[in-house]
């Protein structure tokens, strides 16, 4: 009877019976002795084994085609065949982009330091000999990207992400009046928490920003989840280059992604893209830094993937894993929490994650309760910069990781500390 109830209809004396069964039940869960963890983005085992077949690869195959021996030092750019991978995921020609080891938080971290301290396009491009500057942080996000900017004391200004992408009258409006303003992090498709898929007018609309922007800015196209659909024909993301090359804004553009969500996370490789001229300069990083990528990793990657058909194939492995999982997350929600008033979520077609927003002020109490009862949730304010969730209302859920049994229990418990935490907050 109490699930049917709205949060907002109920008298004070079928609140009170609401919140003495939700305690009990509660409680319960509390005696169970669970330990589950729902804050793990990373690809469950089933996922990873799908990239057994990787190993031994490259038996007779430690020479490429062009002749250069990947057991030895050298190639910086990366190996001409998974530059063209990249490319294609991307949507760039090969000859505009890198390939590195197994990190793009890597390069995405290098290339701030390097925008920052080296300047992009040479030291009097350097973003630390303006002063304070600013980067633009559409919210909820990705918490690595905010703890880059903290580290290079990059002031984040939050805009609101809408559901095709980051608020785009506030950031144009934001970047035409403030010259501080050096770039935007963007997680275009399946954003990490929301799992937006950014539309092709804001995709525009990003790319002319370099227009309007003050000098050496940036926008940092972090593409993490690009092949990450868990459905057939999937809501296709424009290209944002070609949108750049039409504006003339090519050298404002960033693209990263990897395949640590394709292969195995940690052992993949990851791809940075950018115009000619601004590899040109990121280069003289990376040769400082190393005297060449991981070559056989590479060519590895290339064998078992060979092309975008092939990786697509590949992912529609990880989607039926995935599928269920989401799909269990969904059905919980829409059965403990559909229509009460209770909270709002989404429910993403791809990407590994799924954003929940409480009623305001209440998520740090939600997370607590689950806490306390077994299951671990991401802190609250993660998704915000500086841990500052203004309204306290965002949980990111990330189902991939759990087998179902536990990620089924662990929506359960999720689902009572929501429905506790509200009436308890109405009473
Ligand atoms: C938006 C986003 N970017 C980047 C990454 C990390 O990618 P990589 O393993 O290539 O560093 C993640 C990982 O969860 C992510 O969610």
């Amino acid at each position: 009877m109490e699930l049917l109830m709205n949060l907002e209809n109920a008298s004070i004396l079928e609140l009170k019976n609401w919140e003495q069964k939700l305690a009990l039940q509660y409680r319960e869960y509390q005696d169970d002795g669970l330990k589950l963890d729902l804050t793990r983005g990373k690809p469950g085992t089933e996922q990873l084994n799908l990239a057994d077949e990787m190993e031994g690869l490259l038996k007779d195959k430690m020479i490429s085609a062009n002749g250069t021996d990947l057991r030895n030092y050298g190639g910086i750019d990366g190996i001409s065949e998974a530059r063209k991978l990249g490319g294609e995921m991307l949507g760039l020609p090969e000859t505009e982009v890198i390939c590195q080891d197994n990190s793009s938080l890597a390069l995405m971290y290098l290339y701030m330091l390097h925008a920052f301290y080296h300047g992009s396009q040479g030291m009097d491009t350097a973003w630390a000999r303006e002063g304070e500057v600013k980067f633009l942080t559409p919210v909820p996000g990705y918490d690595r990207h905010f703890g880059i900017c903290e580290e290079l004391g990059i002031r984040m200004v939050n805009v609101k992400m809408l559901d095709d992408g980051p608020d785009m009258d506030a950031v144009e409006d934001l970047v035409r009046n403030d010259k501080k303003i050096k770039g935007m992090w963007c997680v275009p498709k399946y954003s990490n928490p929301t799992g937006c898929i950014y539309s092709d007018q804001v995709v525009e609309r990003i790319a002319a920003l370099g227009k309007i922007a003050g000098p050496n800015f940036r926008v940092m196209w972090d593409n993490a989840y690009v092949m990450h659909d868990l459905f057939e024909n999937p809501v296709k993301l424009e290209n944002v280059m070609d949108f750049c090359r039409k504006h003339g804004t090519e050298h404002n553009l960033i693209l990263t992604a990897s395949t640590s969500k394709i292969t195995c996370a940690g052992a993949g490789i990851s791809f940075l893209g950018t115009s000619e001229k601004n590899l040109k300069h990121f280069r003289k990083r990376l040769e400082v830094m190393s005297i060449g990528p991981n070559k056989l990793n590479q060519q590895r990657h290339v064998l078992f993937l060979k092309n975008l058909e092939g990786v697509r194939e590949h992912m529609n492995k990880h989607a039926n894993i995935l599928r269920p999982k989401f799909a269990m997350v969904r059905e919980h929600l829409e059965e403990g929490l559909g229509g009460m008033g209770m909270g709002s979520w989404h429910n993403p077609e791809g990407g590994y994650f799924v954003s929940f927003d409480s009623i305001p002020g209440l998520a740090a109490e939600i997370i607590r309760l689950a806490g306390e009862a077994g299951v671990k949730l991401t802190p609250a304010g993660a998704t915000f910069p500086y841990g500052n969730d203004p309204e306290d209302k965002n949980i990111r859920l990330a189902p991939t990781f759990p087998v179902v049994e536990d990620l089924d229990q662990a929506m359960k418990v999720f689902v009572t500390c929501v429905q506790l935490a509200s009436v308890r907050a109405r009473l």
